[in-house]
């Protein structure tokens, strides 16, 4: 069957041809993999070296620094649980909504299947792990433990993560300012009441100085 060509006079087919001419052109497979060809590379952010269409870049976590290598694409949650083990900080929703993902980010509660390992590598990042500097639960964890403030567990993390945030920030919160500051995270065991008595308990605590 006849290739129909448009006003231009090139066909689709010669059009596709030339595509895949230009593609290849700014491309060079190595080692099984595509990597940007170096006018493609030069746009690339000369702050991190790249490697096999990957970025390197190195991450304060918990007050350690970690150097990786990540694909771009790649989220902090991703790199927290599958490169460096820690495994706190939970995948549930994995896009912004359940808050089982929380971490602190240079103090702040920030979700971390929502962000891009790159864009925080210049940030202290604290998970659930990093919480205590010791060998002791926090206040917050002591109070989750004591009030039985979960069912599953698998929002815990977050809660904790989140509840301490809010602590550093309002050391004596009613109760109403309590469930408005953990608004962002879900809890699908419906432990709500636990977990705002244990928030109230490491408030108390906390301000007693223990
Ligand atoms: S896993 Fe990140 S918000 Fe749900
Ligand atoms: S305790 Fe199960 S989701 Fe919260």
């Amino acid at each position: 069957m006849p290739v129909k060509k448009g006003s231009s006079g090139i066909s689709r087919r010669d059009f596709l041809k030339g595509m895949g001419t230009t593609i290849l052109s700014t491309a060079v497979v190595t080692g099984g993999g595509l990597v940007p060809d170096s006018a493609t590379a030069a746009l690339l952010d000369d702050t991190v070296e790249t490697i096999s269409g990957r970025v390197k870049i190195s991450l304060r976590v918990n007050h350690k620094v970690y150097s990786v290598a990540v694909e771009p694409r790649t989220t902090l949650l991703e790199v927290l649980r599958e490169r460096l083990g820690l495994t706190g900080a939970k995948p549930a929703c994995n896009r912004g909504e359940c808050g089982a993902c929380t971490v602190l980010v240079d103090n702040q509660p920030m979700l971390a299947c929502s962000l891009l390992a790159v864009d925080v590598r210049d940030a202290d990042i604290i998970t659930v792990e990093g919480l205590s500097t010791d060998d002791t639960l926090t206040a917050v964890q002591k109070a989750f433990v004591e009030k039985d403030g979960l069912m599953c567990g698998f929002c815990t993390p977050g809660f904790v993560v989140a509840a301490t945030a809010l602590l550093q920030k309002n050391p004596n919160p009613s109760l109403s300012e309590i469930k408005q500051g953990l608004s962002g995270n879900l809890c699908r065991c419906a432990a709500y009441p636990k977990i705002f008595e244990a928030v109230q308990q490491a408030a108390r605590t906390m301000q007693r100085g223990k």
